[in-house]
C-alpha cells in the first residue's frame, strides 16, 4: 500500500521535473576535495542553488523515514545509496525550489545513479564540474573539517576513497568521453580554485553581466 502511494507519487514528480527541465551542472570530485566549499561561492556569483546528495542523505538518515536505517548503516561504510532513493530526495529538492539552476554536488557518483537519473528525469547536464585533487591531500582535508560527520574517520575515509576509484571515477571518465568535463585543480587554495571555476562559469552566465 505504501509503496503503491510512494510509486504515484514519485510519478507525479517525475512529470512535474520533466516539465520544469532545469538547468543542471553536476559538481564531482573525492571526498574532500572542496566540491561544498566552491558550491557557495558559486551560488554567491552565479545564482545557483546548491544540493548536496550527500547531505540530503544525511538528513534522511536523521528523519526517522523507512529507508533511513539503511542509509545510515550505508554511510557509515561510505557505500553508495541506492539511485531511487538519492533520486527521489533530489527531485523533490528541484521541484520545491522556484530556481531553474541547481548544482548537484556528490551526485551521480556510480553508473547506476547516472544511468538511473537520466532515464528517469530526461535531463542532461549542461556540464560536470570536476575537482581533481591528490588523495593525500584530500585526507588533511577531512580529517580537519570538524563538522561532527562520523564517516570523517581514517577507516570509512579510506574506504570512500576506494569507492571513489572503483565506482566514480568512470562516471567522470563518461561525461568526458562527451566532452562535457571541465577540470579543475582542486589541490591549490580556496579562492584559487575559485578563480578557475570562475572561469568555468563566467562565459556561460554570470548574473552581473
Ligand atoms: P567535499 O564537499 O568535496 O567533501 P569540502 O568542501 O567539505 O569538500 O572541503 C573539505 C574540507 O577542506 C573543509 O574543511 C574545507 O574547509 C577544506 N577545504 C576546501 N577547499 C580547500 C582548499 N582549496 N584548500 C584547503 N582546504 C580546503
Ligand atoms: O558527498 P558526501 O561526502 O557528503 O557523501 C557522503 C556519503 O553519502 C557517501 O560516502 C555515500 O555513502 C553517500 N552518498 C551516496 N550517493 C551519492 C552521494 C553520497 O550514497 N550520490
Ligand atoms: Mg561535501
Amino acid at each position: 500500500m505504501g509503496s503503491n502511494v510512494d510509486a504515484a507519487n514519485m510519478e507525479e514528480t517525475r512529470s512535474a521535473l520533466r516539465e520544469k527541465n532545469p538547468k543542471i551542472v553536476f559538481v564531482l570530485g573525492g571526498p574532500g576535495s572542496g566540491k561544498g566549499t566552491q558550491c557557495a561561492s558559486i551560488v554567491e556569483h552565479f545564482g545557483y542553488t546548491h544540493l548536496s546528495a550527500g547531505e540530503l542523505l544525511r538528513a534522511e538518515a536523521q528523519s526517522g523515514s523507512e529507508d533511513a536505517p539503511m542509509i545510515k548503516n550505508m554511510m557509515s561504510e561510505g557505500t553508495i545509496v541506492p539511485s531511487e532513493v538519492t533520486i527521489k530526495l533530489l527531485a523533490k529538492a528541484i521541484m520545491k525550489n522556484e530556481n531553474d539552476k541547481f548544482l548537484i554536488d556528490g551526485f551521480p557518483r556510480n553508473e547506476e545513479n547516472q544511468v538511473a537519473f537520466e532515464s528517469i528525469t530526461g535531463i542532461e547536464p549542461e556540464f560536470v564540474l570536476f575537482f581533481d585533487c591528490s588523495e593525500e591531500e584530500m585526507e588533511k582535508r577531512i580529517l580537519t573539517r570538524n563538522q561532527g560527520r562520523l564517516d570523517d574517520n581514517i577507516d570509512t575515509i579510506r574506504k570512500r576513497f576506494k569507492v571513489f576509484v572503483e565506482s566514480s571515477l568512470s562516471v567522470i571518465n563518461y561525461y568526458n568521453s562527451k566532452g562535457k568535463v571541465k577540470k579543475i585543480d582542486a589541490s591549490k587554495p580556496v579562492e584559487e580554485v575559485f578563480e578557475a571555476v570562475k572561469a568555468v562559469f563566467a562565459p556561460v552566465d554570470d548574473k552581473s553581466g
